[in-house]
Parts: structure tokens; sequence; C-alpha cells
């Protein structure tokens, strides 16, 4: 998994960040805010400061509705669906071919260390691109026979939803920026995104990209800036038809407060605090790695992050100490190392937060099976951490940490499918869950009463763009990805002719 980098590229790197302050992609055109306002963006694994960017408000974002408004009625309208199709594949190639460019940049950004900066950032945007690219000439309606009297000609028209406002977290920037601007384009939406304050840069690179690879103007505009004024006046703009977002459940709610004032169709990907089931017949090889790295990977920060662990009494022990045991030997540390395996967290308000709920853990009577505590004086990093013995009503077992703090309990022969449903069932939310056992039916079973958006069966990994993405309960509305998050930026109308 070793990815050296070029320090040639990351000294340019450095260079053209610092030169001057990073500008709003707008019409096709790059301005400063209209304010004049900019923020800096800093580096987590050190806390340097890595450029300066443009702080987007109301004005600006009234500025890029409207050119995606111009460019929606005008020329994307008028561009073909294998148009589209060749246009996403073309800017899947372009991010390909930059690929250490970026993978260097998001590290630098987010904190992701450089081994996994490559595939899971470059890797999965390159992957939203060219998934979604094909869904641009498959989207179609259907025809059906209606009971009124007469002889009609009934049929449906997928149309695109308009322009859609595009709010991105910073855990995995460039790839979920990807993951929202390819369906929307291939269903022939237009386009105005802002990236993280955390984590604008390598969104501002992918603009210059989209510019490159022939998309026209004011299809995609890139506007960097805070959630309460950027993301604020994007949610409520009257002349956006459509918001997406991912995020905090906290922040969801003010989006669906905001899109009411013109019923914007809205889709929310929020938090999770997903359970992993160990059964006593699991392939332990798998399992215990599995549930290791479901929390640890990227600190924690994922929303599907396995969060919660039930382990069968009989394979408690062997589990939990192969849990601890790699949360002792997983390599923390600078994300240019490329022996790293776990970054920091993305600023000093999140390592605030997950150490504050490792504080609150020990204060409610969970004890510390590992780790549970901020490594060093700077840089957000903090231990990969385990605790056992936390309540069913324990806030650590309930709410979203977004670090990497895992909850273990035991469950035993006693639990039958439908009382461990309820382990699973027990918080707000139902995003994620894993399950591990050589028994089918029961996986099957299991998998059926977990009320989740998704349910994974002996075996690890991430987001694959062909699966629906999404929550049932309050880890949001909609899905995003597979088919249905293809259709989701379509509206559907009826057509019905009396012959
Ligand atoms: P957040 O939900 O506030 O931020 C996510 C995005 O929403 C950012 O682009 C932000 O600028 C924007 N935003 C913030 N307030 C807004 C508003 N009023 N209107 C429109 N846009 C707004 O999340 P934050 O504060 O960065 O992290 C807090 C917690 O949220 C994390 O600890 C984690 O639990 C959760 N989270 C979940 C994510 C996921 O992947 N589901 C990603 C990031 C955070
Ligand atoms: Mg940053």
């Amino acid at each position: 998994m070793n990815a050296p980098y070029d320090a040639g590229l990351l000294e340019r790197i450095r260079k053209d960040l610092s030169s001057e302050p990073k500008k709003l992609f707008i019409d096709g055109e790059w301005a400063g805010a209209k304010s004049g306002e900019t923020f800096e963006t800093k580096d987590p694994a050190t806390g340097d400061v890595l450029a300066e960017v443009a702080s987007a408000g109301a004005e600006d974002v009234d500025l890029a509705v409207r050119a995606a408004r111009k460019a929606f009625e005008g020329v994307w309208r008028q561009t073909k669906p294998d148009e589209r199709t060749r246009l996403l594949l073309k800017l899947a190639d372009l991010v390909e071919q930059n690929g250490a460019e970026l993978a260097l940049m998001e590290t630098l950004d987010v904190g992701r260390p450089i081994a996994f900066s490559r595939f899971a950032d470059v890797g999965g945007a390159i992957g939203q691109a060219r998934y979604h690219a094909g869904w641009a000439t498959k989207l179609y309606g259907e025809t059906t026979e209606v009971s009124a009297p007469g002889e009609w000609l009934s049929y449906t028209l997928r149309e695109p939803v308009g322009v859609c406002g595009q709010i991105v977290p910073w855990n995995f920037p460039l790839a979920m920026a990807m993951g929202k601007i390819a369906p929307a384009l291939a269903a022939g939406c237009t386009v105005v995104l802002k990236p993280a304050e955390q984590t604008p840069l390598t969104t501002i690179r992918l603009a210059e990209l989209i510019a490159e690879a022939g998309i026209p103007d004011g299809v995609v505009n890139i506007l960097t800036g805070f959630g309460r004024t950027a993301g604020a006046a994007l949610a409520a703009h009257p002349d956006i038809d459509k918001v997406a977002f991912t995020g905090s459940t906290q922040t969801g709610r003010a989006i669906i407060d905001a899109a009411k004032v013109n019923f914007k169709r809205v889709q929310l990907e929020l938090g999770g605090k997903s359970p992993t089931f160990v059964f006593d017949d699991a392939n332990l090889e798998k399992a215990i790695p599995a549930a290791a790295m479901s929390i640890f990977f990227n600190a924690g920060q994922v929303c599907a992050a396995g969060s919660r662990l039930f382990v069968h009494e009989k394979v408690a022990d062997k589990v939990l100490e192969g849990v601890a045991g790699m949360a002792k030997m997983l390599k923390v540390g600078g994300t240019l190392d490329p022996e790293t395996q776990i970054g920091p967290l993305v600023s000093p308000e999140q390592l605030e937060r997950v150490t504050g709920y490792i504080d609150l853990g020990k204060q409610e009577g969970a004890s510390v099976l590992v780790g549970g505590n901020r490594i060093g004086e700077s840089g957000n990093f903090v231990e990969p951490t385990v605790l056992l013995e936390t309540g069913p009503e324990a806030r650590v077992r309930q709410e979203e940490i977004f670090g990497p703090v895992l909850c273990a309990m035991r469950f035993s022969d006693d639990d039958d499918i439908d009382r461990l449903a309820q382990f699973g069932n027990e918080t707000e939310y139902g995003l994620s869950a894993s399950i591990f056992t050589s028994d089918i039916s029961r996986a099957h079973k299991l998998a059926r009463r977990l009320r989740s958006g998704s349910v994974r069966v002996n075996g690890s990994g991430g987001v694959d763009p062909a699966l629906p993405l999404g929550g049932f309960k309050s880890s949001g509305w909609g899905r995003e990805n597979g088919k249905a998050g293809a259709e989701a930026y379509t509206e559907l109308k009826a057509v019905t002719v009396e012959l």
C-alpha cells in the first residue's frame, strides 16, 4: 500500500496554493467574493495554513444560481445525452491524469494519509464519474394503460429537476463532490456546489478540470465558503430546484427548514451509528480486521463507520483482543509518511468533540479497553479507542462521535434474532450495518430486520457507485448512487393523450 509521492510536485502545489487567494468558479470565470472576504484552509496534521480561499456570500450565490439557470435553460438542455456521457468520461480521465496532484492536495487539506488518498479520494471520484456517465443515456419513462373511457396513449417522461444546490462535507471532499456533480449532470441538471470550509482545495482544482473537459460554462459553479453564509443561502435560494446535502443531522434539519420556501426537492445523507454483528460461527480472520477498520479507517470520520460492535460471548475475548491489537498496531502519524495508516481529525473542533465524547463515555461508566487519549500536542491526533460496558442509553452508544471510537458489547445465545435487531435499531440512525456469520439464513433474517439503508455480510469496504447509499430514520432522505440516485435528479411527468 506504500504510495511514495513526488517531492517536486508537492513543492509546486504548496507554491501555487500560497501564491494568491483561490477564487470562486461562476459561469466559467474565476472571481473573488463580492464582499472581498476570504478564509484560510489548514493542514490538520500540522495546523499550518495551506491557502487563502474566497468566502462566498448571498450575492455570489445569486450570481452562481443565475449562471446555472441560464445554462440549464440553454446550452445544457441542448446537449444530447451521449454528449453528457462523453463529457463526464472526459472529466474522469482528467481526474485520473491529475491523480497524483489531487491525492497530495487532499492529503494536505483533509489530513488523509497519502497511502489512502489516491484510491479513496481520487479513485472514488473517478468511479463516481464513470458510473454516472452511463446514466445519461439510460434514464427514461414508461408507457402505461389508463382506465378512462376512450383510447389513450399514456406515458411518463423523466426530466431533469433543474438547478441543484449541492453541499458537501469535509471527510471525502473530492469523491463526494463528484458523487453529487456526476449524477446531476448525467440527468441534465446544472449545479452550484459548495465544498466544506475545512477542505475546499481539491474541489477548486476539480472546477479547473471541469472547464478543461469542455463542460459548458455555468453548468457547474463552485462556491467556497461557510455553511452559515454560502450554504444557508443555497438552501434558501428561491431559484434552486433541489438541494442535495451530506453532513450532520443538525444541519440537515436546517436545510429542510430553508428549503421549504419554494418546496425544493431535498436529498439528505446524514449521520450514522452503524452496528457490526460478529456471531460465534464467523470467520474471525475476516471479521476482526473488518470490525476494526470500519471504525478506525479515516480516524472514524466516515458516515457509515461501524461504531457499535455486538459480538457473541463465545468469541468476544478473541475478537476484542484482535480489535484492540489492531488499534495498537495501526500507525498513527504524519500524513505524508507512506507508512501512516491513521491521520489526524480534520479540525481542532472535531478533536475537541471526539475527546469530549471519550471523557463522557468514562463518566457514563464505560471502561477503556484501548486508547482513550489525544496523541501529542500538535495536530488533531486521537488514539484508536475501544469502550466497553456502555449501557444502551449511554450517549456514546447513541450519538454519532465521528472519530475512532468503538463501543463494544457482548451478546449470548439468549439473544434471538429479534433481540439482536432491536440492538441494531436502538439509535435514531439507520445508515449501514455489517454482519459476520457463516449461517446464511441468520444473515438474511437479521438483514431484513435492520432498519438500515445498507447491510453488508461477511465483507468490508466502502462506497460503490452502483449501490444505493442513504439511510432510514434520522440518517436522511432519499438515496444517492445506483439507479435510484440517478433518478433522484429527475422529475416525473405523466403525459396522456386521447387518440
Ligand atoms: P456540517 O453538517 O455542519 O457541515 C457539512 C457541510 O454543511 C459543510 O459544507 C458546511 O459548510 C455546510 N453547512 C453548515 N451549516 C449549514 C447551514 N446552516 N446551511 C447549509 N449548509 C451548511 O458538519 P460539521 O459541523 O462539519 O461536523 C459536525 C458533525 O457532523 C461531525 O462530527 C459528524 O458527526 C457529522 N458529519 C457527518 C458527515 C457525513 O458524512 N454524514 C460528514 C461531516 C460531518
Ligand atoms: Mg483544510
